[in-house]
């Protein structure tokens, strides 16, 4: 079988019609992260065209749900590269701890099904103690997977199943002290009341979604990689003014600043992508 190769017509009605039916804007993505998507789809139906494909989809509801999880790569993991939360741990949470801060607000921006949101609570909360960290600490994450913002408000994973590929309980394992934090039950790890208080989840866009302010900590780990570069610089901007003074804008590890961000942030730790407002 042979698929389109060039972004043809058919590509870009396609792209604008999931635009319109699936409440989900397809112009953030570049070109070629999305016809390889579609592609796993047309390869799914045996099928060669995206005319084709489309006279599928609109009428197949079940289909329309697909796509849009297959768009919105939700992979994520508990302590997910671990440099990076040896850095938060030791370094980074410490200061902000150290600076007095009555209000501190951390945002796990495309938080997925939650994991990243519940791996900071848990180290906050080691170092703030519960009673410190229920009156100082708000994380929140969003997401504009609604399906991963119910599970992550569950706060239940389960070692068997879960977006990660590792078992949950090895996930969990790089923090020693985890189980202080979670129920165990029969393969499944429920985070407890303290840690559930903290952590909040919302639907959220970071492209259309009202814009946020006062964070000291921003995490946007592995969600624009598929961004085209005109969004990415107005996002990394929005997230700029959306940081105190002194915050920091933690990216994924293989993602780095461009455009007007590059000149306003300053480099923190480069090599783990946070960088300084
Ligand atoms: C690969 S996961 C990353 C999860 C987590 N940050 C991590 O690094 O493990 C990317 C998430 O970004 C979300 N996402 C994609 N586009 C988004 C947008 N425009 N606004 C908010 N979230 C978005 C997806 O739904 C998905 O859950």
């Amino acid at each position: 079988m042979t698929i389109e190769k060039t972004y043809s017509k058919d590509f870009h009605e396609l792209k604008e019609n999931i635009t319109k039916i699936l409440d989900f804007n397809s112009f953030q993505y570049n070109d070629s992260y999305l016809a390889r998507r579609f592609k796993s789809r047309l390869n799914h139906f045996k099928i060669d065209t995206y005319h084709e494909y489309w006279g599928l989809l609109k009428e197949d509801l079940e289909e329309q749900q697909k796509l849009r999880k297959e768009l919105t790569v939700n992979v994520t993991e508990f302590f997910r590269d671990h440099t990076t939360f040896n850095t938060l741990q030791n370094e980074v949470i410490p200061e902000v701890i150290n600076q007095n801060n009555d209000n501190i607000r951390i945002w796990s921006a495309g938080s997925s099904d939650g994991r990243e949101a519940y791996s900071i609570a848990m180290l906050f909360i080691e170092k703030m103690g519960e009673q410190q960290a229920k009156r100082k600490l708000k994380i929140i994450g969003t997401d504009i997977d609604k399906d991963c913002l119910e599970y992550a408000r569950k706060g239940t994973y389960s070692g068997k199943s879960g977006y990660g590929q590792m078992d949950v309980g090895d996930q969990l394992g790089y923090f020693k002290s985890y189980k202080k934090y979670v129920d165990i039950n029969d393969g499944s790890y429920t985070f407890k009341p303290a840690v559930r208080e903290i952590v909040n989840f919302e639907f959220h866009d970071l492209i259309s979604g009202r814009k946020k302010s006062n964070f000291d900590i921003i995490f946007c780990r592995n969600v624009v990689i598929y961004f085209n570069r005109e969004l990415k610089n107005t996002l990394y901007m929005d997230f700029y003014n959306a940081l105190k003074p002194g915050g920091k804008l933690i990216l994924g590890k293989s993602e780095t600043l461009l455009g007007d961000a590059m000149q306003q942030f300053k480099k923190y730790k480069p090599v783990e992508r946070i960088y300084l407002k």
